[in-house]
């Protein structure tokens, strides 16, 4: 079964294509990070306008990559929520003018949902019971997958997403946009012990909170009393320390076979590692470029919400979407 993904939920106009959920054919990203990195984060107008322009580009491209007409397709899933409504419905119209066309099943796929089957995109795929690990620029969720589309939400941030906090602590430093690539640089040019950040850990709670920290960044940034790479890695330990702690504790709270990363900040290799070096189950993170937003990701989880996800061209997007 081969499924076409759309997605356009923030500042990525994505379109993959996928062979049963598992083999990726082709995978088409335009970011618009360079556009939005002058204003140091995604303005969503500019948004909606860029979609608009790649759209069309972007799902040519990733026909023509895959060497795909679009009657070997069997269904078009999009991206309906979470995200930027405008984002969202480029995305969506897009998908439904295909599917009309096309006489193809409209699928709708739920974004976050999207991030954890990029770990289905491999040889090998995961069971379950599985702890998932959500951490995007827009999330940062401990959800418990007890089987296809079954999810339980064991914890969320109370405020600022982990990405979110990567790229404010990245601004205060003068580390510019996305901040998660330019903090996790910065903090490998260390050379003395980092200070040591606070940790909100909302005692045995699974949710987060990482607005402390961002305050105590800036706190440090203004003090100037350690080099911007050692606030930068001590802002990045502090990070990682709360999400490896929480999701090792959920691992052994809900006895899960594995573990799953996803979501743009699971690109970072600290904390890719320490997972796993403190992980008790096999850990499963998507390649460095499934980890943030594309579509193929979208067409894996297409091939699982075949019939649940079948929506009609009455689907409207969902800026807010909880998964469970
Ligand atoms: O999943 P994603 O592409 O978009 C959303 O759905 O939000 O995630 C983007 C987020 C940004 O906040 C970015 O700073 C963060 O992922 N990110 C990283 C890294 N690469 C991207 N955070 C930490 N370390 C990285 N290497
Ligand atoms: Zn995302």
């Amino acid at each position: 079964m081969l499924v076409l993904g759309i997605e356009t939920s923030c500042d990525e106009t994505a379109v993959g294509i996928v062979e049963d959920g598992r083999r990726l054919i082709s995978n088409v990203v335009a970011s618009q990070a360079a556009i939005h990195a002058r204003y140091g984060g995604v303005v969503p107008e500019v948004a909606s306008r860029h979609h608009l322009e790649a759209i069309v580009p972007v799902i040519k491209a990733a026909l023509g990559e895959a060497r795909c007409q679009p009657a070997d397709l069997d269904a078009v899933a999009v991206t309906s929520g979470p995200g930027l409504a405008g984002a969202l419905l480029v995305g969506l119209n897009a998908a439904k003018a295909l599917s009309f066309a096309w006489e193809k099943p409209l699928v709708s796929i739920n974004h976050l949902e999207g991030h954890i089957y990029a770990n289905w995109l491999g040889d090998q795929v995961p069971g379950f019971p599985a702890v998932v690990l959500i951490v995007s620029g827009g999330h940062s969720e401990l959800v418990l997958a007890e089987g296809h589309g079954v999810y339980r939400l064991l914890g969320r941030t109370r405020d600022d997403a982990a990405g979110e906090a990567f790229d404010k602590a990245a601004r205060v430093l003068g580390l510019g946009f996305p901040g998660g690539p330019a903090i996790e640089r910065e903090a490998r040019e260390a050379k003395t012990k980092p200070p040591r950040l606070p940790r909100a850990w909302l005692g045995e709670s699974c949710d987060f909170s990482f607005s402390g920290l961002k305050t105590a960044v800036g706190r440090f940034a203004v003090e100037a009393r350690y080099p911007v790479p050692e606030i930068a890695a001590g802002f990045q330990d502090s990070v990682v320390d709360v999400l490896v702690t929480k999701t090792v504790r959920a691992i052994n709270t809900y006895d899960a076979s594995c573990v799953l990363l996803s979501g743009g900040v699971a690109a970072n290799g600290l904390l890719r590692q320490t997972l796993a070096e403190k992980s008790p189950v096999p850990l499963w993170a998507p390649p460095l470029e499934l980890c943030t937003d594309n579509g193929a990701m979208i067409a894996a989880a297409g091939f699982y919400r075949a019939e649940s996800g079948r929506a009609g061209l009455d689907l409207d997007v969902r800026a807010s979407w909880p998964i469970a």
